[in-house]
């Protein structure tokens, strides 16, 4: 018996990356998977993964900023399984430019699926949270949710606004007594292809943004999917991944927005 045992978990964007191997580790330890994805090629093989470990699992092609979807989406998984325990709101993508040179079009679409993705999510799952007794709603940021740096402001946006929702909600949970916990997630560098599926304004190379990003991720995405249920598994209100999180958190802290110096030289000198 492990703390997933027999319980229902929700992952989006379980077609790569984190998602995936949030998935698997979930199936290994005897929970009942939904997972969805709008990249229906990687989520067929997640799916396969999940089988493979001996979990029932349901997979849909679902976008997470399409909102009405998200919520029908919602019933029909309460329905299938009885139940919802666990929502894991892990759908994200990379955008990388200037707010002088991105459009309004670019951060709008990183704040429907960075921002709006969770929050569809978390509100479409919440009803069956609560009614399950025992519900859990993980949403994940990013160290990018914790300081901000050159080139990433409709991203920082995003996971600062999921952070500050997540917190929120979490103490209205408490406060309220109500059967749901909450936790925020905040990775920091993670071996997996989000800079490769990102997208970036005119004039900047998608390789080299892939190949310094890949330098700098040093954590598995199963090691990422281990530190994250452990922890959920503590009811954690938040959780770091991988040491660079660990450093840049308590130097953010300590510096307050001196912070914002040091990083704006690291940006400048690579041409950000
Ligand atoms: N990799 C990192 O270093 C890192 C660091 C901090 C936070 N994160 C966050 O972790 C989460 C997972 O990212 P990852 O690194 O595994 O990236 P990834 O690109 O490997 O996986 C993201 C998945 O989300 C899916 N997706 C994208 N848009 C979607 C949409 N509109 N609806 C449903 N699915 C959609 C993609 O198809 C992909 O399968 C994201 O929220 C990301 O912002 C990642």
């Amino acid at each position: 018996m492990t703390h997933f045992t027999g319980k229902v978990a929700v992952v989006t964007g379980a077609g790569s990356g984190i998602g995936r191997a949030l998935s698997v580790e979930l199936a290994r330890r005897g929970a009942r998977l939904a997972i969805s994805d709008v990249d229906q090629v990687g989520l067929v093989e997640t799916e396969a993964l999940v089988k493979a470990a001996g979990a029932e699992v349901r997979a849909d092609s679902l976008d997470v900023s399409q909102r009405e979807l998200v919520v029908a989406y919602a019933d029909t998984v309460a329905e299938h399984f009885g139940a919802v325990h666990l929502v894991f709101n892990n759908a994200g993508i990379a955008f990388t430019g200037s707010v002088e040179k991105m459009t309004f079009k670019d951060i709008d679409r990183v704040m429907d699926v960075d921002f709006w993705g969770v929050v569809n999510g978390t509100k479409a799952f919440l009803p069956h949270l609560v009614a399950s007794g025992d519900g859990h709603v993980v949403n994940i940021s990013s160290v990018f949710g914790l300081f901000a740096v050159p080139s990433q402001s409709a991203y920082n946006a995003a996971k600062f606004a999921v952070r500050g929702f997540t917190e929120a909600l979490r103490q209205e949970m408490i406060n309220g007594d109500r059967p749901v916990k909450v936790t925020c997630v905040h990775p920091g560098g993670i071996k997996t292809n989000i800079a490769r599926n990102g997208e970036q304004v005119e004039g900047l190379d998608h390789d080299d943004l892939a190949t310094s990003f890949d330098k700098l991720a040093r954590t598995s995405p199963a090691k990422a999917a281990n530190v994250i249920l452990k922890g959920v598994e503590k009811n954690k209100a938040r959780v770091l991944i991988g040491a660079d999180a660990w450093v840049l958190d308590k130097f953010v802290r300590i510096t307050g927005s001196g912070y914002q110096g040091l990083i704006r030289t690291f940006g400048k000198r690579n041409g950000l």
